[in-house]
C-alpha cells in the first residue's frame, strides 16, 4: 500500500546522503515493501519486525536469498520494543537507520485466513491476535468483559456513536451461550444495528474496535514513535501509515510537536500522502490509508524560514525582501483531515 509513496521518500534519502545504508520495517507482513526497498537500494540491509509468526515465517521462506547474504534480518517481535532493533543494528556495527517504516494494521493473510478469526465474512474462532503468544482474545473481551467496558472499546476505538443496545444484546445473549465465533457475533449485530449504508457491514466497526482492543494499536504507535526517531540518521526518513483516524491523529501530532520544537527534524509534507484513484480502485482497502513522512535534520541544521517571496523572485525576477521572516507559511493551512 502506498508503495511508489514509500519508495519515493527512501529514494530522497538516498539522494541526500548517497545511499540507504541501514533500513528498518517494523511491520513486516508479506514483505511488499521491504523487498521494493531491497531492490532500489542495492547496498541496503534492512531490519524487519512483525510479531506475526507466519509473518516470519513467509519471509524467512520467500526472502531465503536477502536473508542467507545478510541483506535482511527478520525478527518476530512487537515494534513497540525497538531497543530490539538497536541490538541488531549494533551487532552490525551501525547505530542508526537511514529510512524506517511502519506500515500499520492488519495484514489481507490474517484478515482473509478465517482461523486467525479477524474477519466475519469467513466463519473462525474469535480471535484476533496478531501475536499468539499473547493472552486476550476477542471470546474472552465479548464473553467476559462488563457492559460499559465493552461500550468503552465500541465508542473509543470503533468510533460507534451508540453500542449500547448490541452490548446489551451481548450480556444478554452469554448468559445463554459463549460466544465463539466471527459469524455468530456478526450475526448478532446485523440482527441488533442491521445494515444502514451500502455495502458497509454493520459489524465492520465493531469487529475493528475489538481487534485494535486486543492487540493495543494505538498505545504501541504512542510508545514506538519517541523511540524510532531516536534511531534515526541525520537527514533519515521515518514513515509511517495509517488507516484508523486515531493513529493518524497520534502521528501526527507526534510529528507536529517535533516540527514545532524545530530542533530535531520536520514533517516531510503537512499534509498526509494519501493512496491514488488507481490504487484505490486496485485496492478498496487502501481507501483510508495515509502516509505521514519525518525528517531528521541533518547535524547543525535547524528550521529555516521559507521565503514567502521566493516564486515571485523566480517568475517575475524580483530579489525577495531580505528579512521576510515567515514562521507559518511553510506550514501552509491548518487544515483539520478528517478520516
Ligand atoms: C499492513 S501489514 C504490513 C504489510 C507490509 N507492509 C507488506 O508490504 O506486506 C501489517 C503487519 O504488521 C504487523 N504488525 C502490526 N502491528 C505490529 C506491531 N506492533 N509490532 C510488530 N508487527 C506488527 C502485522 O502482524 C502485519 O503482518
Amino acid at each position: 500500500m502506498l508503495l511508489s509513496e514509500v519508495r519515493e521518500q527512501a529514494k530522497e534519502v538516498a539522494l541526500e546522503l548517497g545511499q540507504v545504508a541501514y533500513g528498518f520495517d517494523g511491520t513486516f507482513g508479506r514483505g511488499g515493501h521491504t523487498k521494493a526497498l531491497l531492490n532500489d537500494h542495492p547496498s541496503l540491509r534492512m531490519i524487519a519486525f512483525d510479531q506475526d509468526a507466519e509473518a516470519i515465517q513467509f519471509g524467512q521462506t520467500q526472502f531465503l536469498g536477502d536473508v542467507d547474504c545478510g541483506r535482511l534480518q527478520l525478527i518476530r517481535g512487537n515494534f513497540e520494543n525497538l531497543e530490539m532493533a538497536r541490538a541488531a543494528l549494533a551487532q552490525n556495527g551501525a547505530t542508526n537507520f537511514d529510512f524506517m517504516l511502519f506500515d500499520l494494521g492488519v495484514s489481507s493473510p490474517q484478515l482473509d485466513v478465517a482461523s486467525r478469526g479477524f474477519s466475519f465474512y469467513n466463519d473462525g474462532p474469535l480471535d484476533m491476535r496478531m501475536d499468539d503468544r499473547t493472552e486476550l482474545t476477542a471470546a474472552k473481551i465479548v464473553n467476559e468483559w462488563a457492559e460499559q467496558d465493552l461500550a468503552r472499546i465500541f465508542i473509543e476505538h470503533g468510533e460507534v456513536e451508540f453500542p449500547f443496545k448490541v452490548v446489551r444484546a451481548i450480556v444478554q445473549d452469554r448468559e445463554k451461550t459463549q460466544f465463539e465465533t466471527t459469524q455468530q457475533l456478526a450475526g448478532l449485530i446485523e440482527r441488533v444495528d442491521g445494515w444502514t449504508k451500502k455495502g458497509f457491514h454493520p459489524a465492520t466497526q465493531y469487529f475493528m474496535a475489538l481487534r485494535m482492543e486486543i492487540n493495543r494499536e494505538t498505545d504501541v504507535v504512542a510508545q514506538m514513535l519517541p523511540k524510532a526517531l531516536k534511531l534515526l540518521s541525520p537527514g533519515g526518513r521515518l514513515a509511517v501509515i495509517t488507516f484508523h483516524s486515531l493513529e493518524d491523529r497520534i502521528v501526527k501530532n507526534f510529528f507536529r510537536e517535533r516540527d514545532a520544537e524545530a530542533t530535531f527534524g520536520e514533517t516531510v509534507k503537512r499534509k498526509a500522502i494519501q493512496p491514488s484513484d488507481e490504487e484505490v480502485a486496485r485496492n478498496p482497502r487502501s481507501r483510508s490509508a495515509k502516509l505521514r513522512v519525518f525528517r531528521r535534520y541533518q547535524d547543525g541544521e535547524s528550521k529555516r524560514p521559507k521565503n514567502k517571496y521566493a516564486h515571485l523572485a523566480k517568475t517575475r525576477h524580483l530579489s525577495p525582501p531580505p528579512d521576510y521572516d515567515l514562521a507559518d507559511d511553510d506550514l501552509g493551512g491548518d487544515e483539520e483531515e478528517t478520516s
